[in-house]
């Protein structure tokens, strides 16, 4: 191996540059030469690409987004489009291409692979909605930066005797909503893997408003729900006043947690590994706190899920 791409595609994640660093740096090390791609599978078709160096990955391991930039490359899943990046990576002779994101991009990653190409995933995500690993770079920042601004909220809340309804990434994923909303005592947690029931959430606000709860919190993902809808069904259907706030892009980017900065230089280092010992066609993983290798085929076999007994737990203690 002498030549090697990377790319980050989709929603960016915090650790995505951490990443980036440990690959160009370990690939270095090991006398691999690393391209960035520019824009995801965008810059593969585009023949896009960036020399990346020891030093042009200098003073990145703290910064949130990716300096590859990230794109949700329509044209890739069209024949045309992977024909067009199939050409350029034959044009440019890399010998492999790690990836960098989540559920889409190794849904690419596959693709690429079942075209021939030799390619390492890894998990990058704040969904955390991959069931092939216990940990995406990026979960556990946007968590804490969640978990902080409902801390915020909570006080001026509380302050005022109100409830609100915050709104937190998670389209098809609870896994943000679930686990800063159980670190903030979130009153009521709504996620997209259990069906809304409009009673059950009127009978916790009675509940919770019943024992003396000055504020009541409700993390709803939005996957379920807008915060305003679920803000209007409360002052319509009960008549009681409730705010609203949609966190959005702030809970994406953001410097790194140190968890997320060491799982992004561990992953990226061990990518650099497996390429080393000619393991392609791999996705890289969390699994028992070791840091492993999955078959690409693999990583779709289980689906992802919440754990509902978490939300159950902190259904009991938030009343
Ligand atoms: O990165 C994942 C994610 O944040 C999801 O939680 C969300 O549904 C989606 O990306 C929204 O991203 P965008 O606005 O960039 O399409």
């Amino acid at each position: 191996m002498k030549k090697i791409a990377v790319l980050t595609s989709g929603g960016d994640a915090p650790g995505m540059n951490a990443c980036i660093r440990a690959i160009v740096r370990s690939g270095e090390m090991n006398g691999i030469e690393v391209i960035g791609i520019n824009n995801g599978y965008q810059g593969l078709i585009d023949g896009s690409f960036q020399q990346l160096s020891h030093k042009s990955v200098e003073n990145i391991i703290q910064l949130g987004g990716t300096i590859l930039k990230t794109s949700r490359c329509k044209e890739f899943q069209t024949k045309t489009g992977l024909n067009k990046a199939l050409k350029n990576i034959k044009k440019e002779k890399f010998d492999a291409l790690i990836t960098i994101g989540g559920d889409g991009t190794l849904h690419g990653a596959i693709e690429l692979m079942e075209s021939g190409i030799g390619v390492v995933a890894i998990p990058s995500t704040i969904d955390n909605d991959l069931a092939y690993t216990d940990l995406t770079i990026g979960f556990d920042t946007a968590v804490n930066t969640v978990m902080q601004m409902l801390g915020n909220i909570k006080e001026t809340s509380a302050s005022h005797n109100r409830i609100c309804v915050v709104e937190v990434m998670g389209r098809t994923s609870g896994n943000i909503a679930l686990m800063a909303g159980t670190a903030s005592g979130a009153e009521i947690i709504l996620v997209p893997e259990v069906k809304f029931n409009e009673r059950a959430l009127f009978d916790k606000i009675r509940l919770s408003t019943s024992v003396g709860e000055k504020c009541v919190l409700i993390v709803v993902a939005e996957g379920v729900s807008s915060a305003q809808e679920v803000a209007n069904l409360v002052k319509n259907k009960m008549n009681i006043d409730a705010k609203s706030v949609d966190i959005g892009y702030i809970q994406r980017g953001g410097s790194p947690t140190a968890t997320d900065r060491i799982l992004a230089t561990k992953m990226g280092a061990f990518a650099i590994e497996e390429i080393k010992n000619g393991k392609l066609g791999i996705a890289i993983r969390l699994n028992k706190n070791k840091i492993s290798s999955i078959c690409l085929n693999d990583v779709f076999k289980e689906k992802s899920n919440i754990d509902k007994n978490l939300l159950k737990t902190n259904d009991i203690l938030s009343i």
